[in-house]
């Protein structure tokens, strides 16, 4: 029996996020450079989102860039960049056919200008789609997502918009890159590596985590099943006693 088969079709995470983790392990195991990684990765990203979307998914997250990736060598950075607008522009009519809506987060002005309004562009011919969300998080992490929502509280306090000394956890969230959809319930990692990196500290305070040793390029359809059966197996009891959530 295949992980797909055992997926209980009403209890699906609505929003799952993956740190996609291991495209330049996965080259040099190829004796290859990373950017052939991360080329390969652009597979596994469509594995991803086709899976999603088919089982009925409504939100996807991938980490695509963190803002510390920023720091890689210069060719491994030009090369991302490139990488990331071609396969966007590449893959319009795919999301158009299949009614997925193309999203961005994180500090997204810090992209090179051609990206960046290349990148605007796109999204906003998908825009209009609302089988699944499909959200990069590129020049992202969450401690500048954080302290960009500060800056712009206090910023409406100052002008009056709000009341300073009275915001509420859900008047924060509003804040966030992340305002228009909800927290995810699955958050998946590749390569085998048991950390966040500094994705999505606020929205995953009661999600599941699922970490596993596949390098990311060889992330396959039957490995989000996989994390999906899994996190179902799972009692979130969002700090409450087994008992309560039973009855
Ligand atoms: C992490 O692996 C991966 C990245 C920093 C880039 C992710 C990019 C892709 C999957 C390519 C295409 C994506 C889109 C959205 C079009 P790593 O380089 O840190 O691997 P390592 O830890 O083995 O060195």
């Amino acid at each position: 029996m295949s992980f797909k088969d055992k997926i209980i079709k009403d209890k699906l995470p609505v929003h799952i996020a993956i740190i996609m983790d291991g495209n330049g392990r996965w080259a040099a195991k190829q004796g290859k450079d990373r950017v052939f990684g991360h080329h390969h990765g652009v597979d596994a990203v469509r594995a991803a989102s086709e899976a999603a979307a088919e089982l009925g998914v409504k939100y996807l997250t991938l980490y695509a860039f963190s803002t510390e990736n920023w720091n890689r060598p210069k060719f491994e950075v030009d090369a991302l960049m490139t990488l990331f607008v071609e396969t966007i522009q590449n893959e319009i009519e795919t999301l158009n056919k299949n009614n997925i809506r193309l999203n961005a987060i994180g500090d997204l002005k810090s992209l090179p200008d051609d990206n960046y309004s290349k990148l605007m562009a796109t999204l906003e011919e998908t825009k209009k789609n609302d089988r699944m969300m499909l959200t990069l998080a590129m020049s992202y992490s969450s401690r500048w997502e954080i302290t960009d929502a500060v800056n712009k509280i206090l910023d409406d306090t100052k002008s009056g918009k709000i009341n300073a000394g009275n915001i509420s956890e859900s008047q924060f969230s509003e804040y966030l890159n992340t305002s228009q959809m909800p927290d995810p319930e699955l958050l998946i990692r590749t390569s085998g590596e048991m950390r966040i990196s500094n994705f999505l500290l606020w929205q995953i305070a009661y999600t599941e985590l699922f970490f596993t040793s596949k390098l990311w390029p060889e992330f396959t359809k039957e490995d989000l099943y996989e994390a999906i059966v899994d996190y179902q197996n799972r009692e979130r009891r969002f700090g409450l006693t087994s008992e309560q959530i039973k009855s």
